[in-house]
């Protein structure tokens, strides 16, 4: 049910300058969905009435992903006065005239804090009627961070950030993880008196917690219960550090759904992949984007697979394949790569160095060696010769193969497309199709072998051929 008091403000409006990247910080990926995808999921979880994001750097390409990820968020534009605080200031302004309820601030590069940590901290704010509270975390090296200040009796006191801090201060291990829950009213009285006279002549969100504290306003600060919830993402060391914890729990997760997965620490799968139990995965395999996988098949080593669906005990080896789908019980691999659109029907076979593309592959039909197979369509019960190549492309347009069911062509053959091979037709080793083959004839098209006696002898004499051609059969 959505609450009606509750308002979540993401804030994206930063440069993200330490990742030195041209693409916007909140726009890099973890688990094939972008930084912020994470947060504005936790956020939607929360079912609040409102979510703001606030945006400034790189505008137009965090809006238009916003637009993606969730249809239903404010995007609201920071102006040019610089700071978390001046974020929060302007994301208000866009909020229905007197909300009183509660605002939940996070960061848009924070992506591993859920939604139940986030609900616990809202509970514990309307709880205790706080004017704010902090979500803190205690860290080994707090360096960089925002310090927790508490006073004598352990109630916290402000926030001072890194920069401006004292060596004391320097000395605390609390920091703000950048979320908290405000009270509406509060938050907009306090920030208007928040000035830029600092290290970052910034607008700091922080600073309202030492103003409500010196207005008498009750703050807390509650700790998270593991530190890494709140691990933010500023440069690509920390993106890559966070992606793999994610990818842990994720490999963990299917594990402890029936999966096998051998080698945890080689295995990468998306948010988005959906894994039925009893499915094997080898080292060394990333599963990207909608790939679906039923039960039974066994996928790896060394494979990537992206929006791919894998059928029911199919063996999947070496693979590189892209928007297909594999049949159940088919195998494809080793060393096989489909592009986007082939299909393998059920028990088909795509073999060693055998590359796909818009092909569909008929039941039980088989690709078992060193082939490009491009716009086809193969039959049921097939078989296309080693080294066989559809030459598909006239240079301008590209054109379709069509091979029949229980076709057997002969090893090294191109069919020159467009062409067709009727059911149950053979050709010759060695064939250049150029024209359509009826139903059951045999195509052949090289030309007549011609040996001719004694050439060696002739013309290689000496030679260790002619030796053996003279002392041998
Ligand atoms: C901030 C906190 C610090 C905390 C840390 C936790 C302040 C002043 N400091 O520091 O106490 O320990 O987060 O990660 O709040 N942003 C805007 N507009 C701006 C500036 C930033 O929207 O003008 C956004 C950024 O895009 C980012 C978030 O606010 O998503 C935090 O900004 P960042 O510059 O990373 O703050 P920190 O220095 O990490
Ligand atoms: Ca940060």
């Amino acid at each position: 049910m959505v609450d009606s008091r509750l308002a979540v403000v993401v804030l994206a409006a930063g440069a993200g300058t330490r990742m030195k990247s041209a693409k916007p910080k909140v726009l890099h990926e973890l688990a094939g969905l972008p930084i912020l995808g994470h947060v504005l999921a936790t956020a939607r979880e929360l079912d609040p009435a409102h979510v703001l994001t606030v945006v400034r750097h790189e505008r137009d390409a965090v809006a238009s992903a916003i637009s993606d990820l969730l249809p239903e968020a404010t995007i609201v534009d920071q102006d040019e006065i610089p700071g978390t605080g001046r974020a929060v200031e302007v994301a208000l302004h866009a909020l229905p005239e007197g909300f009183d309820g509660e605002v939940v601030v996070v960061s848009g590069d924070v992506p591993l804090l859920d939604a139940q940590t986030l609900a616990g901290l809202i509970a514990a704010h309307r709880g205790s009627g706080a004017g704010a509270t902090v979500l803190s975390a205690i860290l080994d090296d707090a360096t960089g961070y925002g310090r927790i200040v508490r006073g004598t009796d352990g109630s916290l006191d402000r926030i001072v950030e890194h920069k401006d801090a004292t060596d004391d201060e320097r000395a605390i291990t609390e920091i703000n993880s950048g979320t908290y829950v405000f009270r509406a009213p509060d938050l907009r009285e306090q920030l208007a008196k928040v000035g830029t006279d600092n290290a970052q002549a910034e607008k700091y969100l922080t600073d309202v917690l030492g103003l409500l504290r010196q207005a008498q306003v009750p703050i807390d600060a509650v700790p998270v219960a593991e530190s890494w919830l709140v691990n933010g993402i500023n440069d690509r060391a920390q993106l890559a550090d966070t992606a793999g914890r994610l990818n842990a729990m994720i490999v963990r997760g299917w594990q402890l759904a029936g999966v096998t997965i051998l080698d945890p620490a080689s295995t990468w799968i998306d948010l988005k992949v959906k894994l039925e139990p009893d499915v094997e995965i080898l080292p060394n395999t990333q599963l990207k984007g909608a790939t679906t996988i039923a039960s039974g098949a066994v996928v790896g080593p060394d494979t990537t697979l992206v929006d791919t669906e894998v059928g029911a005990n199919a063996v999947v080896k070496r693979t590189d394949a892209t928007l297909s789908v594999i049949g159940e019980g088919a195998t494809v691999g080793p060393w096989a790569y489909l592009r986007p659109n082939t299909k393998l029907a059920a028990d088909g076979k795509i073999g060693t160095f055998v590359e796909t593309k818009n092909a569909t592959i008929g039941e039980g039909s088989k690709v078992p060696h060193l082939s490009y197979i491009g716009d086809t369509e193969v039959g049921v019960g097939a078989n296309v010769g080693a080294g066989t190549i559809t030459a598909n492309y006239d240079g301008v347009n590209k054109h379709r193969t069509v091979v029949g069911s229980h076709v057997r062509t002969g090893s090294h053959n191109v069919f020159v497309a467009p062409v067709r091979i009727g059911d149950g037709a053979y050709t010759g080793a060695g064939t250049v199709v150029r024209k359509d083959v009826p139903a059951g004839a045999l195509a052949i098209n090289v030309a007549p072998q011609r040996n001719m006696d004694g050439w060696v002898s002739k013309n290689r004499p000496g030679t260790k051929a002619a030796e053996a051609a003279e002392s041998g059969s």
